[in-house]
């Protein structure tokens, strides 16, 4: 059932992303159509624009801000959705957006149904066929539809690490002092001490809300910023409209946050499917997946499940073992972590520095050979930005010897082991459990916003026995 793609094809994708993408935040839409039959994508004039203070407007290349603390500040709030509900529909920001997109491009799969519980119901979808590329059914990551890209998924050298954190920013929470400790810019910071090593994160417009300082610090110290909802909700039960507030929402939090606007998102759970891809597309972002999954939200810790301490650490051991006796050798990895909760900063405390020594480690965007992230065009990250020079011309230990354009192989036959099943984006598998990795980061969210568990409770149910 699972797609498994080659390396020559995500090249490819990458080449139409980049001739598709044109265009910058304040020039005019970019033509329609462009010679790789991707859907050329716009400019999105939809967002407002906003004066914002206390961020680079171009790539650090200063040493990395370590300061302890940031402003709580939030947003201007009364403009936004109730942070962690869901994202409000009935909007004229959002009719403009509705306005914007070409639905002759959007695919018409009926929004999924959701059980009682929150799963996602496949019901009598045609697996076999995969008629909208149901990643949560399949897998599948090459869109049917001939005008959009097949989703980034992987780095395509092998030994490349492609470093990345969904649901982010982490913010301080009133109740726990424990878990305090380790909010951003904790992780931030950990990461600027390490090499200055980059990341890509996968922002929840919600969190950005409520914590603005805390982006800013990430793309001020190198990071890429990339959307990953406003709610949180798995994108395929959303109905187009809601699709559209779910990504407005988050792209407008993260531009006022920041200056920037964004090309690059993360489905929850990985729930995505054509029709949704398409909307995504056409208001400017690509699709990120991942092809290992590190199951960290899963530890004990605020909001997570009781996957052992020992079983994650087992994971990280096998990819390391694997990229040292040589078995990891077709492409590199894009591994699912988190900024989510102790458990999961602990986690990278405990392992980038191996990660470091082993492979070489960098965003998803610098292994994608992506320099422009954001539509505004004045940020322009260097190329082969692994981590340790501030310049952008680190070096890792690792050895990345087998080029992309060499390596023909199945992209996912390599070495993952846990991402088969349970993951908190791909949540529940095999043992369709209802753990879910979204209720934990509700508790990061500043106390005066509420919370609604039904946006939370969505839990994934997927397929077993991928090996993905
Ligand atoms: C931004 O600042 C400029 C100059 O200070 C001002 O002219 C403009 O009106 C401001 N724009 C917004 C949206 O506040
Ligand atoms: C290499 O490491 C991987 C992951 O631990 C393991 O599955 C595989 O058997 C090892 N191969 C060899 C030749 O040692
Ligand atoms: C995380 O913090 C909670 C308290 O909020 C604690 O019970 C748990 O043991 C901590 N987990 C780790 C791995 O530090
Ligand atoms: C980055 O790495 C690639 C492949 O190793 C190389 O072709 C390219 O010249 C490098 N770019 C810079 C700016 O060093
Ligand atoms: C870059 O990282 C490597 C490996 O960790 C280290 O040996 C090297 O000294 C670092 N270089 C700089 C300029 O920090
Ligand atoms: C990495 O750094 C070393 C030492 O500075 C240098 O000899 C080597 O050419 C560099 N490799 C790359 C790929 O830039
Ligand atoms: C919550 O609201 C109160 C009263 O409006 C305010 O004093 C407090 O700072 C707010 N707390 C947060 C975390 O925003
Ligand atoms: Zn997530």
């Amino acid at each position: 059932m699972h797609t498994f793609q080659q390396t020559g094809a995500i090249l490819f994708a990458i080449a139409a992303v980049a001739s598709a993408q044109s265009g910058s935040a304040s020039s005019s839409p970019a033509p329609s159509s462009s010679t790789s039959g991707i859907l050329a994508q716009k400019s999105p004039e939809w967002l407002p624009k906003f004066n914002v203070s206390g961020v680079s407007t171009s790539y650090p290349t200063g040493a990395p801000d370590t300061g302890e603390t940031l402003d709580k500040t939030t947003l201007d709030i009364k403009s936004y959705p109730n942070a962690w509900e869901p994202a409000s529909t009935n909007h004229p920001e959002i009719e403009a957006v509705m306005k914007a997109i070409d639905w002759t491009k959007v695919p018409k799969a009926t929004p999924a149904k959701a059980d009682k519980d929150g799963n996602v119901v496949f019901g009598n979808y045609d697996e076999d066929k995969d008629p909208y590329c149901w990643w949560s059914d399949t897998n599948c990551v090459k869109p049917k539809v001939d005008y959009l890209p097949e989703d980034v998924y992987y780095c395509p050298k092998a030994g490349d690490w492609g470093l990345n954190y969904d649901d982010g920013p982490y913010n301080p929470s009133d109740e726990d002092a424990e878990l305090n400790k380790y909010a951003e810019p904790v992780l931030y910071n950990f990461l600027a001490n390490n090499n200055n090593q980059k990341a890509t994160l996968f922002y929840i417009g919600s969190n950005v809300v409520t914590y603005p300082a805390a982006a800013k610090r990430a793309l001020n110290n190198g990071h890429v910023l990339c959307s990953h909802t406003w709610s949180h909700p798995a994108m395929t039960t959303q109905t187009n409209k809601q699709v559209v507030a779910e990504l407005y929402w988050t792209l407008r939090a993260i531009k006022e946050a920041t200056g920037v606007t964004t090309k690059c998102w993360r489905p929850p759970f990985g729930d995505v499917d054509d029709r949704v891809r398409a909307i995504a597309w056409q208001m400017g972002m690509t699709t990120m997946i991942w092809n290992k999954d590190s199951n960290d939200w899963n530890m004990p810790g605020d909001g997570g499940g009781d996957l052992p301490w020992d079983t994650v650490d087992g994971y990280f051991e096998g990819w390391v073992e694997g990229r040292k006796n040589g078995s990891d050798n077709t492409v590199g990895t894009i591994c699912l972590e988190h900024e989510l909760n102790n458990a999961t900063v602990k986690m990278t405390e405990k392992w980038l520095p191996t990660l470091q020594q082993t492979f070489d480690v960098k965003s998803i965007h610098d292994c994608m050979g992506i320099t422009q992230p954001y539509w505004e065009q004045n940020w322009v990250y260097p190329e082969n930005a692994s981590g340790n020079s501030t310049t952008g011309n680190a070096n890792s230990t690792a050895s990345s010897s087998s080029s992309a354009a060499a390596s023909s192989s199945s992209s996912s036959a390599s070495s993952g082991s846990s991402d088969a099943s349970g993951s908190a984006e791909a949540a529940g598998a095999s043992s369709g459990t209802t753990a879910s990795e979204s209720s934990s980061t509700t508790s990061g969210a500043a106390s005066n916003f509420s919370v609604s568990s039904a946006a939370l409770g969505v839990v994934m149910v997927v397929a077993t026995a991928f090996m993905y």
